[in-house]
């Protein structure tokens, strides 16, 4: 029967990430693996749903109001003049609009410019669409983009840049002067931009999200893809959407038809509610981000974790193992999971090692990434165990390597 499957299918297999899942569950781990809230959504934003379910929005639908206000927001937050008639597309979750954008823009033997490590997701779906993912390495340990190695992965066959800012795994935010780079590059080089700014509302110490589309000669360039996933506590809600050129967003549009018809209808209608939110909303969801991602980094740092990089968005922390510990990112993932009851993914599932062969890849295997989207209860919780964990020295000391 595995004959009959497409080449596509065959490409998927399962990670072995998702066996240290299956080791979490038998361990009831504390997660600090997946990239979703523990915590309840706000109860402004849940009572919209139910109510709009109450109100019998339930039949497919197309909630204009969305794109009205995502225009007003373009406007106010970049500057940009987004027609809400013509220039968006809601999707399900960032998720479909990347994947409909990629199908929207990409060829057979296009190459699309992905940075290394980046979330795992964009190089299924540019494969999927029969493009070339190309990858451009971010350099540890502040994950800077060097301007000639994005110079040299650029070819007459390059259809698109994609860039995740705050960015997932790192938690970097990329500056002005990196942004002007791929602004400048994209332009001199006539190819278009896919951003993927789901983190655009969780940025810390006072930086601040600039969106690639607002650079110029960029909007006419620039697909941005985000969702109320992260910013509302809502991951299963899957609300997205696709801000693009008219001709862009149109085809993304028949794609999303094609492929599920609508987002789900009640959500659309909160997600009004949503994003209509006070300022103060926005405000407390990066304050309380910031308390959390200082909490985890000191936690960490005192059992021994390398953190050269502290996170500037997003609500991800990209560790390095202690350089005294000889374990690779899977078994020391494995072993925290065993010996202290906690799970984190190891870092070279965002990694794409094969593309840059002449390159020390050793650090690959040497980063483990921690979500810290969870409740204070969950974290102080992890916390505990992990320093019951640690020696008198503050490292991690696993029993079958003392
Ligand atoms: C960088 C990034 N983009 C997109 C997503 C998924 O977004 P959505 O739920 O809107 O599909 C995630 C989820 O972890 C993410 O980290």
């Amino acid at each position: 029967m595995e004959k009959k499957l497409s080449s596509v299918a065959k490409a998927f297999t399962p990670s072995p990430i998702q066996e240290l899942s299956h080791l979490a569950q038998r361990c009831n781990a504390i997660n600090l693996a997946e990239g979703f809230p523990d915590f309840p959504a706000p109860p402004h934003i849940k009572n919209a749903a139910v109510s709009a379910i109450n109100s019998d929005f339930n039949q497919y639908r197309h909630v204009q109001g969305i794109c009205d206000h995502l225009a007003i927001m373009a406007k106010k937050m970049h500057g940009l003049d987004v027609d809400p008639l013509t220039d968006i597309a809601i999707c399900c979750g960032q998720t479909e609009a990347f994947a409909a954008a990629v199908f929207a823009i990409i060829d057979q033997g296009d190459e699309v410019i992905l940075f290394d490590p980046s979330y795992e997701t964009y190089e299924g779906c540019i494969t999927m669409a029969r493009g070339i993912p190309v990858f451009v390495a971010l350099d540890p340990p502040h994950w800077t983009l060097d301007p000639n190695k994005l110079m040299q992965s650029i070819t007459g066959r390059t259809k698109a840049i994609v860039l995740n800012s705050p960015q997932n795994p790192t938690g970097k935010v990329f500056t002005k002067d990196a942004l002007e780079t791929i602004a400048e590059v994209c332009c001199r080089r006539d190819c278009l931009a896919i951003t993927d700014e789901v983190y655009e509302h969780i940025t810390f110490d006072n930086e601040k999200h600039i969106s690639l589309a607002s650079f110029t000669g960029m909007q006419e360039r620039t697909i941005i893809t985000s969702s109320l996933s992260k910013t509302f506590c809502v991951t299963g809600w899957r609300v997205g959407w696709a801000i693009a050129p008219a001709v862009i967003a149109s085809a993304i549009k028949n794609i999303h038809v094609k492929i599920t018809d609508s987002a789900p209808a009640p959500f659309q209608e909160a997600a009004l509610t949503a994003l209509r939110s006070p300022p103060e909303y926005f405000e407390s969801l990066r304050r309380d981000y910031e308390l959390k991602r200082d909490y985890i980094v000191k936690f960490l740092a005192g059992v021994g974790f390398k953190i050269q990089f502290k996170p500037q968005g997003s609500f991800f922390l990209f560790a390095e193992i202690p350089e005294s510990c000889p374990l690779s990112d899977v078994e020391y993932v494995t072993e925290l999971i065993k010996q202290a009851g906690v799970v984190a993914v190891p870092g070279r599932g965002f990694f794409h090692k094969k593309n840059f062969s002449q390159e020390d890849c050793s650090y690959q295997n040497r980063y483990i990434r921690f979500a810290f989207c969870k409740s204070d209860a969950t974290l102080a919780a992890a916390a505990q165990k992990l320093g019951e964990l640690s020696e008198a020295s503050g490292c991690l000391k696993f029993h079958s390597f003392d």
